[in-house]
C-alpha cells in the first residue's frame, strides 16, 4: 500500500447539488478514496427545481459504504466523518416516521418569487438584510418552507403540533445519519442556518421577529451549533460508531478547505453554480453592491468567522443543460474542445438568468437570452460564450467585492468540477485581469468539511496544520488586452439587461 494509505483517517460526505460523494482524507489532506453518486433532477414546471430527499438519503448511504470498502479501512480506521452540502435546499419530514412530506424544494427553485416579492411589499428586498445579511430572494429556505406549510394539505396544523422538521441538506443527513426516528439529532450549523433568511447573523439564533413575519413556526426549526463540534455519532452503515463533527454549507466548507482563515482572503468554485466568498473576520460587513453577508464559519466555540459572497446560480448547470437539453455536446468535458475550435464568441453573449439573476442584481424576475445573434453564428460560438457566461459573472462579482470591502484582486483561488477546463480558467484571468490558481487537492469542499471535523476531534492541532497543506497546482495569468476585455465586458452587460423583467 501507499504511504499515505496509513491511518487513521477522516471521511467528508458532501450532498451536493447534482450528486452526493464521500471522500477519505489522510493526514496531508491527500485523497484515499472517493465514492460518488447523481441523483434525479426534478423539474416539475418552469422555473421549479426538486430533489428526492429519501432518494438522497439512500444515496449517501451508498457512497459512503463503498468510499470505505475502496479504501479498504473500516469504521475503527475513521476519526471523524464531515458534513458539506448543497446550501438552502429545504426539506421538511415527519418526525415519527422519517418520511420527506414533499419533494425537497433546490436552491435554484423560483416558485416563491410572488411570495418574496409579497414580503418586501412597502419595504422593498432588503427588508431582512440588517438582520439577515440577506435580500428577499426565492433563493433562500425560509420562504421555501413557507411555501411548502401553505400548499402541502394540513402541513402547518402538524407542524405546529411538533411533528414535523424542516432541514436544510446537512440537517436531513445528520439526523438520518445519527439515528433517524430513533433518537437522530436535529441540528444544523450557523453556515447553514445564515442561508434560510431565519437566522440573526449578530445573535446567531432565530429570529423571532422574522419567524413572525415569515409565518414560519419555531417548532420546526433545529438547533443551531457551530460548523466543527460533535453533534453525535453514526448510528448504522460502515462508519457506525464514527462521531459525526463538522457541517458546513458547502461553499464555506471549500473557503476552509482553500485555507481562507485570514481576512481579505477569496475563493470561487466553480460547481453547478460558482460561488465567490471572501473572509471578513470577526464582523459581518454590509453589502452595499448587491454581495450577500453570511457565515463563514465558526470552530467550536471560538467567535464567528463572517464572510461576503457572491453567488451565481448557473454555470456547470448552462453546460449540463447543453448537454441534456439542448444536445449540443454529448459530454461536458466536450464543451471545451467545441469551443475551442472557433477564436472567437462570433458576437454572441448567452446570459443563462435560468433561476433569475443572483448576484449582484437579485432579479427573480430576469430568464435567460442570448444576445448578438447573426446567420454567422454556430454551435461553438455558442460554446465559448457558455464558457464566458462563467468568467463574465465572476468579474462581476469580482468588481462588487472590491467595491464592498476595499480589497483589490491580486489572485483568484479556485476550485469545483469546472476549473478542470483551461479555456474557462485562461478566459477567467483574462476577464479579471488577475492570476487564476488551483490547488491540488480540487476537491476543497469535502476537504474544508473534513478539516473542520478533524479540528473538533483533534486529528489536525489547528489551522496552521492545514494550511501547511495547500499547494498550488496550476496558475493561468492575463493575457487579454484592455480594451479588447473593456469592449466585451460592455456587450456583456447590455445582453444582462435584455434578461431583466422578462416575468412582469
Ligand atoms: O447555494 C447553493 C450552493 O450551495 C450549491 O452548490 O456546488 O451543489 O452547486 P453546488
Amino acid at each position: 500500500t501507499d504511504a499515505h494509505t496509513t491511518g487513521p483517517f477522516i471521511a467528508a460526505i458532501d450532498q451536493g447539488t447534482t450528486s452526493s460523494r464521500c471522500i477519505v482524507f489522510d493526514t496531508d489532506g491527500r485523497i484515499v478514496s472517493v465514492d460518488q453518486k447523481e441523483h434525479e433532477q426534478i423539474f416539475p414546471k418552469p422555473g421549479w427545481v426538486e430533489h428526492n430527499a429519501a432518494e438522497i438519503w439512500t444515496n449517501v448511504q451508498e457512497v459512503v459504504d463503498s468510499a470505505i470498502a475502496k479504501a479498504g479501512i473500516t469504521s475503527a480506521d475513521v476519526k471523524a466523518i464531515g458534513i458539506t452540502n448543497q446550501r438552502e435546499t429545504t426539506v421538511l419530514w415527519d418526525k415519527n416516521t422519517g418520511e420527506p412530506v414533499h419533494n425537497a424544494l433546490v436552491w435554484q427553485d423560483t416558485r416563491t418569487d410572488a411570495l418574496c416579492k409579497e414580503l418586501g411589499r412597502n419595504v422593498g428586498q432588503d427588508r431582512f438584510r440588517r438582520e439577515t445579511g440577506l435580500p428577499l430572494a426565492s433563493y433562500f429556505a425560509g420562504p421555501k418552507i413557507r411555501w411548502l406549510l401553505d400548499n402541502v394539505e394540513g402541513l402547518r396544523e402538524r407542524a405546529e403540533r411538533g411533528e414535523i422538521l424542516f432541514g436544510t441538506m446537512d440537517s436531513w443527513v445528520i439526523w438520518n445519519l445519527t439515528g433517524g426516528v430513533d433518537g437522530g439529532h436535529h441540528v444544523t450549523d450557523v453556515t447553514n442556518a445564515s442561508r434560510t433568511m431565519l437566522m440573526n447573523l449578530h445573535t446567531l439564533d432565530w429570529d423571532e421577529k422574522i419567524l413572525q413575519s415569515m409565518d414560519v413556526p419555531a417548532a420546526v426549526l433545529p438547533e443551531i451549533r457551530s460548523s466543527a463540534e460533535v453533534y453525535g455519532t453514526a448510528k448504522s452503515g460502515a462508519l457506525a460508531g464514527v462521531p459525526v463533527a463538522s457541517a458546513l454549507g458547502d461553499q464555506q466548507a471549500a473557503l476552509f478547505g482553500q485555507t481562507c482563515f485570514a481576512e481579505g482572503e477569496a475563493k470561487s468554485t466553480y460547481g453547478t453554480g460558482t460561488f465567490m466568498l471572501m473572509n471578513t473576520g470577526h464582523e459581518p460587513v454590509n453589502s452595499y453592491n448587491g454581495l450577500l453577508t453570511t457565515v463563514g464559519y465558526r470552530i467550536g466555540d471560538q467567535p464567528p468567522v463572517y464572510a461576503l459572497e457572491g453567488s451565481i446560480a448557473v454555470t456547470g448547470s448552462l453546460v449540463q443543460w447543453m448537454r441534456d437539453q439542448m444536445g449540443l455536446i454529448s459530454t461536458a468535458a466536450e464543451i471545451e474542445t467545441l469551443a475551442l475550435s472557433v477564436e472567437d464568441n462570433g458576437g454572441a453573449y448567452f446570459v443563462p438568468a435560468f433561476s433569475g439573476l443572483f448576484a449582484p442584481y437579485w432579479r427573480d424576475d430576469a430568464r435567460g437570452v442570448i444576445a448578438g445573434l447573426t446567420r454567422y453564428v454556430t454551435k461553438a460560438h455558442i460554446a465559448r460564450a457558455v464558457l464566458e457566461a462563467t468568467a463574465w459573472q465572476t468579474r462581476e462579482i469580482s468588481d462588487a467585492m472590491t467595491k464592498d470591502s476595499g480589497v483589490e484582486l491580486t489572485a483568484l483561488k479556485v476550485d469545483g468540477g469546472m476549473t478542470s477546463n483551461n479555456l474557462l480558467m485562461q478566459t477567467l484571468s483574462d476577464f479579471l485581469d488577475a492570476p487564476v490558481v488551483r490547488p491540488m487537492v480540487a476537491e476543497t469542499t469535502c476537504l474544508g468539511a473534513a478539516y473542520a471535523a478533524g479540528l473538533a476531534v483533534g486529528y489536525w492541532p489547528d489551522t496552521d496544520a492545514l494550511r501547511a497543506n495547500w499547494r498550488r497546482a496550476a496558475e493561468w495569468t492575463p493575457r487579454m488586452d484592455a480594451d479588447q476585455r473593456d469592449r466585451e465586458y460592455k456587450s456583456w452587460l447590455k445582453a444582462v439587461e435584455r434578461t431583466m423583467g422578462w416575468l412582469e
